[in-house]
């Protein structure tokens, strides 16, 4: 098919690469000029395992171009995704203005074109947008559609192109069956099982995923907290919990919380969205609520456990959300630091990818770009990120260390000799 997609972003590209790699030849669009240039020159324009190879070899071939131009895009493709973001705006609500602009460029140029056009919402939107936001404007546009659907996506960051190629599910939210049949045939190589519904059930299934998987998270980050003053550990805990496959021991690693693009945005949103409907959420309110604890919670026992944070030298592990990407988005890097800086201690970070993007978020805190170099500078280290190179490092050759705390249980404290070990959900 041909196809093209709006927004170029982690969602975007992946998916584009996906499609291409079935056999469709896609046109990515984006209002970032930085990023269209990356992505023609075979590029990612973010850190994003598996992505280089993919692009390079579809841009040689030609089944991806990149454009800026809408009209390009409409005109060599029959069916369009949306994949711009959704970010949260300064309420904690949806902001649907980076879609809502994309829908009426995307209508516009349909309508020019004059030909039936197939649009699929790919972007995390709130229950009701497909169908009472943007297909309205699409209308108002004068587009010639052929119909309208929506397709949540579930890709991890640093597993996105492996998502991406092989779903666990494809979600059609759609209309009418000749759009089911396209978007099952688009998708059908995965080899994924296919769920039908209406674009509104579609929208309501990525938010109530990605507020479950959150929800066990805080679970079990509510019991890590208990198991530290009962004296267990929260990890042999939930092993044994997770072996019950009514659980499945997945989204149940204790820590520093959750963050990224996705979970802290669109639990806050729902939340907001039930609210402005005049719905309690008290679930989905101490899910968040656990989420910012756990980062403070962390600061305390640092100074429980070193008896005075102010004038450490703290060095930060790991500034992105996750290993394996250079997003920073909520990170749980960003309080930790914050949180250390204001009890006086003197906070550096390292990171393998996402140092220069950390710095935009806290400008004044000195972020290292050697390993060996960091630690040599530290006297207390906090694991943030689970990144190999932190797993395998020899902090038990660096003998100046006082102390390791664990945010991501990653070290195996067994190699750390004299040096301090703690880890988030183990005996206080
Ligand atoms: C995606 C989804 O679209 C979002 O709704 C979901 O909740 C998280 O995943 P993601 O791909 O992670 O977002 O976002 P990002 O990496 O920020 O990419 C969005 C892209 O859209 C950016 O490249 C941005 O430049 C582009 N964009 C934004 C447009 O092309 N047009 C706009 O009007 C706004
Ligand atoms: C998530 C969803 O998994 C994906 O389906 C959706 O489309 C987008 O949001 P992502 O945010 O990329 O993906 O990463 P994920 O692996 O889910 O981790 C999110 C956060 O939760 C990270 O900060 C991670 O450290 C944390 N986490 C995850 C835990 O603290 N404990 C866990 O057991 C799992």
């Amino acid at each position: 098919m041909k196809i093209s997609i709006i927004g170029s972003g982690y969602v975007g590209l992946t998916t584009a690469l996906a499609l291409a790699h079935t056999g469709s030849s896609v046109i990515l669009l984006d209002v970032s000029e930085d990023r269209i240039v990356s992505i023609r020159e075979g590029r990612a324009p973010f850190y994003e395992p598996g992505v280089d190879g993919l692009l390079s070899d579809h841009i040689r071939k030609g089944s991806v171009r990149a454009t800026m131009d809408y009209q390009e895009a409409i005109n060599g493709s029959d069916l369009t995704f949306l994949a711009v973001g959704t970010p949260m705006d300064s309420d904690g609500r949806m902001d649907a203005s980076y879609i809502k602009a994309a829908a009426r460029s995307t209508g516009e140029a349909i309508a020019r074109k004059g030909v039936p056009h197939i649009v699929v919402v790919k972007s995390t939107v709130l229950p009701g947008t497909t169908e009472g936001v943007i297909l309205p404007i699409l209308k108002d546009t004068g587009a010639t559609m052929a119909s309208i659907a929506m397709c949540p996506e579930f890709l991890r960051e640093g597993s996105a192109m492996e998502d991406a190629l092989h779903p666990d599910r494809v979600v059609i939210g759609c209309l009418d069956d000749t759009t089911f049949t396209t978007l099952k045939e688009l998708f059908e190589p995965t080899d994924s099982r296919v769920l039908r519904c209406d674009p509104t059930t579609a929208e309501m299934i990525k938010y109530a995923s990605n507020s479950f998987l959150a929800t066990k998270i805080s679970f079990a980050n509510e019991i890590s907290r208990i198991c530290e003053v009962t004296g267990i550990d929260v990890y042999d805990v939930m092993e044994g919990v997770g072996m019950d496959s009514r659980i499945s021991p997945q989204f149940l690693r204790a820590g520093a919380g959750f963050g990224g693009s996705c979970f802290p945005k669109d639990v806050s949103a729902l939340i907001r969205a039930a609210s402005d409907k005049g719905m309690k959420t008290p679930l989905m309110d101490s899910v968040m609520l656990n989420n910012d604890i756990q980062p403070v919670h962390l600061v305390d026992v640092m100074e429980e456990k070193l008896g005075v944070i102010s004038d450490k030298r703290i060095l930060i592990l790991g500034l992105a959300f996750k290993p394996d990407t250079d997003d920073v988005r909520e990170t749980r890097s960003l309080p930790v630091a914050k949180e250390l800086s204001t009890r006086g201690g003197v906070v550096g970070g390292h990171d393998p990818q996402a140092g220069p993007n950390f710095a935009t978020l806290m400008s004044d805190m000195r972020i290292f770009k050697d390993l060996d170099e960091a630690v040599d500078w530290a006297e207390v280290i906090i694991l943030m990120t689970e990144w190999p190179v932190y797993r395998n490092y020899p902090f038990g050759e660096k003998g100046h260390l006082l102390f390791v705390f664990d945010g991501r249980r990653t070290i195996d404290p067994k190699r750390l000799g004299k040096i301090g070990y703690w880890a988030m959900g183990s005996p206080l």
